[in-house]
């Protein structure tokens, strides 16, 4: 398996990872089947990391920076739930997915840990994200360092809209010493 880092990507990537991304929340719901291709306006600016087997892309995800929670991809999903926006710059992480053959081998923590990483390298001053993947995906991003905010107003968009009412999650950067020795030992259970 290899990671890379791309600031960009280009089109026949992009619509592998749409297709990916498709497959991968079949699991969840059903009706993603209905998508062919999930892509949105911030995938072509957005930095992506992309994991590939045998040159098929078999992870990715997301990271984009925001000088304000109005600008952020799924906007509608943390209306109200946070009591004093996050520090800007944002990182909003977004669109990660492993593909049904590719889990349980640590790339969702490869994931998370590379764009917290590189959301602190870039100068962001939090990290957020809403997820309506449930309550294993809520633990393990607590032990990152996340804090839970509540549970915002449901996505409007397809697959996400079928899924429950999503959680909202804040990482303060940059983290706190306590925070990084979390993350250490998890990832050295992990290994
Ligand atoms: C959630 C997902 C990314 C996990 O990928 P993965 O590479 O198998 O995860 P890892 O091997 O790195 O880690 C497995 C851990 O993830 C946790 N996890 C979090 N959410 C999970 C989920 N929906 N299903 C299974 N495991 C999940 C497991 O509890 C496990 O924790 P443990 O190691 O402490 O036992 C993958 O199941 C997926 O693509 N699901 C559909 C899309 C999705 O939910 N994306 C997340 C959006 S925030």
């Amino acid at each position: 398996m290899e990671l890379r880092d791309f600031a960009v990507l280009d089109e026949t990537l992009l619509r592998e990872i749409g297709r990916l991304r498709v497959a991968a929340w079949e699991t969840e719901t059903s009706r993603a089947a209905e998508m062919d291709i999930w892509l949105d306006e911030f995938d072509r600016s957005a930095r992506h990391w992309v994991v590939f087997c045998e040159g098929m892309p078999v992870a990715a995800a997301r990271l984009s920076v925001h000088a304000s929670l109005a600008e952020v991809p799924d906007a509608e999903s943390y209306a109200d739930v946070f009591t004093q926006p996050p520090p800007a710059p944002i990182a909003s992480l977004n669109r990660l997915v492993v593909h049904p053959s590719a889990r349980g081998a640590g790339l969702s923590k490869r994931l998370d840990r590379i764009r917290l990483d590189a959301a602190e390298a870039m100068g962001c001053r939090s990290a957020i994200l809403s997820t309506a993947s449930g309550p294993r995906r809520i633990r393990q991003l607590l032990g990152w360092g996340f804090e839970l905010a509540g549970y915002g107003p449901r996505f409007e968009k397809p697959p996400l809209c079928y899924l429950p009412a999503p959680a909202v999650l804040l990482c303060r950067l940059p983290r706190t010493n306590a925070n990084r020795r979390t993350q250490s030992s998890l990832a050295l259970k992990a290994a």
